[in-house]
Order: C-alpha cells, then structure tokens, then sequence
C-alpha cells in the first residue's frame, strides 16, 4: 500500500464528501470514531471505525496524520445484532405494563423498566446499582425480607412464586404490589438473581375493601327485612303477656306461678332479641379488618342468628353438623360471617319451594392450597336446590355473575366471599348437581400448635 493515495485503497464513499483526513488537517485536532465502510483487496466491503490525528514535530508543525482503523465485521455483526436484540429487549420491557425488576445477588437492582420507575417515582439512573430492600422497602419490614433473599440466593429456600407486598416510592409512599418472581441461574445452576413482575394493585385493593363493603350493605338489606319480622314476633308476644300481666296485677288476680312462668318466658324472648340485634348492628358495622384466633362455630352460630328466619319462613330445613372438637382458625370474624351469610343467602335463594340446608364442620388435614399441603377445617354448606349448570361453575365467582333476575341479585356476593377467603389464604370449592343441589366447602388453615 505504499506510496499509494488513502482514498485510492480505501474507496469509501466519506473520501469524496467529508474525508476524516482533511478535516484534522485544516482544523489541527483529531476526528474521533468516524464509522465507515471501506473495501478491502478483494473488493468486500468492510465496516470500521477510524479515527484520524495530526503528526507534529517538536516544534508543533504538522507533517502528516496517523490514521487508526478498527475493524467493526465482528461487532456489526454479533456484537451488532445482540445490542439491536438487547435494545428491542429493553423495549419490550419498556412496553410492559407491570413493574420489572431484577435483582442480583448482593441485593442491587441491575434492571428495572419504565413501569417500574413510574410506580416508585425514581428514574432508571436512580435505581439500578442501588440496593432494592433499603431503597424500596419499608423500614420495618426491611432486615426480614433481606434474610429471605439471602437464603433464597443460597438456594436454601425455594422462592415462593406469587405474593403480595408493600413496596415505598421515592416520595415515601405505600404501594401494595402482586408480583411473580422466578430465579435466574448461571451455567453451572447457580442462582444468580430474582427477576420479578409485579402489578401495582394498591387501587384495586382499595375498592375490593370498597366492593366488600357495598356488598355487605346489600345483603344487609336483604337481612333486614327478615330481621325486623324476627324481632317483631317476640315483642308482639312479650307486649301481650306485659298487657295480661298488667291486668292481672290491677284487679288483683296475679298467681305467682303462672306470672314467674311469664316473665321468665319474656326475658328469655328479650334475650333472643337483643343478641339478634346487636348482632345485626355489629354486622353492619364497618370494622377494620383485624385477625384473631377464632372458633369458626360461633361465627355460624352468629351468621345463623341472622337468616334463621328466613330460613324457617322459605320452608327450609336446617341441619348443623357442627364438630365440637375443632381447633381455632386465625380469622377476621365478621369477614367469615359475611361469607357464611352469602352463601346461606344464596343457598336460601337456591330453594323456592323449600327443602333442606346442611352445615357441617370437621378438620380436613394436608389439603392442597397454593402449591404447598396444610390442616384446614372444613366447612360444608349444602342446599338441595336447583344446581348450578356446569358451564356456569368456573365463572361463579366472577364480579357482576349472577343468574337472577334484577332486583334480587347483582353477582357480587360470591366474588366477595372469594376475595375474602383469598385473603384468608384458604379455599373455596363448588360441588353442584343441576335439580339435586349445590354445596360449598370452605377450608381455613388452621393455627399450630405452638401458636395457641
Ligand atoms: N347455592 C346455589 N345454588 C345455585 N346457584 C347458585 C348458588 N350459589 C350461587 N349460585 C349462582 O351463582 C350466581 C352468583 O352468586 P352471587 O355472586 O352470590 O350473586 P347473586 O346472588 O347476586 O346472583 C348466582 O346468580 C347463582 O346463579
Ligand atoms: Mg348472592
């Protein structure tokens, strides 16, 4: 290539238009990372970068140019098309609707996608290289979930794969996020980060509280009515006997006896209407959530207590079976009323010309909740009404699902007492004949032993 003219050799279509060459030698300074194509002997053609510099001499005279090539054929074409894959990738992320984030070894972000930023509020730069459970993780919670991260790692505990937690944005905000995760391994299967997606779910939490609300104060609505009746007949009764008495008393004929009897009988009747409604009151309440160890057959007993006489005016029977020996449930008391309510309801409404209701309890060891085995008890409510078609089973407890006419149902009674269950980290299932009747089986874990 001696002695011969750069542009001759190179034949590149920048020698014409604007050659690198010229250019450091009008302005003195050297042109950097050009990207050009030039051909080879053969004639291919040949991607590189050149980056063209005066020569000077000691005295600062400029006697020539050194020109630098690098030849590009390997990063155009793998290292070209893996950034083109890596930058679709990115945005592919960018796109999704939920949070991405992975999550290294030592605990430090090293990706995150635009969703993710939106939610916590920081840009990217503020995030990656940062460490996830102090930047992103509530203070109380922080040393826990760190040491469940680290024995995730270790590979000494499985990760779970789907749960809820709160996260904190930059502006110190509580968001509730679902996420899924799953590990990511090395060659050799070692675990080397978590990447997770996680959906910001704080609004959607905040109206299913909203949603169990309303719909408690619709099925309140249906409850009271049958309540007033409830508490009517009693008074009615007791207002008669106080008149009689009253009567008695005034012209002297009272027998001791027979008024003991009376009273006796009005207290007890006074009693039966004062827990209705206190218990009716302490429905409509709208309490916080709050769990507590509980016995599950005093919440039937409770949740009875309101529709027993619906029961008894639809002409239905009613059988407990309820297991005296059953161990305590760490539960939110009125939450599982409301769902034993929705279900009666439903159960009551399931049977127009009558027939007969079951609650049975009992304890259902090693059950299959979420991917892992525990003890539950068990609660069966069975109806001998009319069934549930199966092509409607899967979508029962789907919002706004509902089969009755309007006026009598809105389809949310079931989508709340799935909800709540959900909560309870238990489990619901349908077993229904269409003509012969319907039973659900609720199943709560049940508190160990240590715990009591
Ligand atoms: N015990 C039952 N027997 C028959 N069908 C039932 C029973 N429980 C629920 N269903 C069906 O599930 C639907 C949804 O129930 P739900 O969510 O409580 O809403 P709603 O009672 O307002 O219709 C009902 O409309 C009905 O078709
Ligand atoms: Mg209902």
């Amino acid at each position: 290539m001696l002695h011969q003219n750069c542009c001759d050799i190179l034949k590149s279509d920048l020698c014409e238009d604007a050659c690198p060459l010229e250019k450091a030698l009008e302005t003195g300074k050297p042109v950097f990372s050009y990207e050009i194509v030039i051909s080879n002997k053969a004639g291919d053609k040949v991607p590189v970068n050149i980056t063209t510099s005066p020569l000077r001499t000691s005295d600062n005279q400029i006697i020539g140019i050194v020109e630098n090539f690098r030849d590009l054929t390997k990063h155009k074409g793998l290292w070209g098309r893996l950034r083109e894959e890596r930058n679709k990738a990115q945005q592919y992320l960018n796109i999704a609707g939920v949070i991405i984030v992975a999550i290294n070894e030592e605990g430090t972000v090293s990706l995150i996608n635009k969703k993710g930023c939106g939610v916590l509020g920081y840009r990217e730069e503020e995030i990656i290289g940062k460490n996830w459970f102090d930047l992103c993780v509530p203070e109380d919670v922080r040393e826990e979930r760190k040491d469940t991260f680290k024995r995730v790692m270790a590979d000494k505990e499985q990760e779970v794969e789907d749960y809820e937690n709160i996260i904190l944005t930059k502006l110190g905000e509580e968001r509730i996020v679902a996420w899924h995760n799953a590990t990511l391994r090395d060659g050799s299967g070692r675990i080397v980060a978590t990447l997770s997606s996680g959906e910001d779910v704080t609004i959607r939490k905040q109206t299913e509280e909203e949603l169990i609300r309303s719909e408690k104060l619709s099925s309140l609505g249906q409850l009271a009515a049958s309540v007033v009746h409830e508490v009517n007949n009693p008074l009615a009764g007791i207002m008669i006997y106080v008149k009689l008495l009253l009567k008695k008393y005034r012209n002297g004929s009272i027998q001791m006896d027979s008024t003991e009897d009376q009273l006796l009988k009005m207290d007890r009747e006074l009693d039966r209407t004062t827990r209705i409604i206190r218990n009716l009151l302490d429905f409509a309440r709208q309490s916080e959530p709050s769990m507590k160890p509980i016995e599950i057959n005093k919440v039937i007993e409770a949740a009875l207590l309101l529709v027993e006489n619906q029961i008894n005016l639809e002409n239905i029977g009613l059988e407990k079976n309820l297991d005296p020996q059953l161990p305590v449930v760490q539960a939110d008391f009125d939450k599982i009323q409301q769902v034993l309510i929705n279900i009666i309801l439903n159960a009551i409404q399931a049977m127009p010309e009558g027939g007969d209701l079951t609650i049975t309890t009992s304890v259902a060891k090693h059950i299959r909740i979420n991917h892992s085995y525990k003890d539950t008890l068990r609660i069966d409510i069975k109806d001998t009404g009319i069934g549930i078609p199966k092509e409607n089973l899967s979508r029962l407890f789907t919002p706004f699902f509902t089969t009755k006419e309007k006026g009598k149902g809105v389809g949310l009674g079931l989508s709340v007492v799935h909800g709540i269950i959900g909560k309870h980290k238990g489990k619901i299932d349908v077993e229904s004949v269409p003509d012969r009747g319907t039973t659900f089986s609720i199943y709560l874990e049940v508190m160990d032993e240590q715990k009591d």
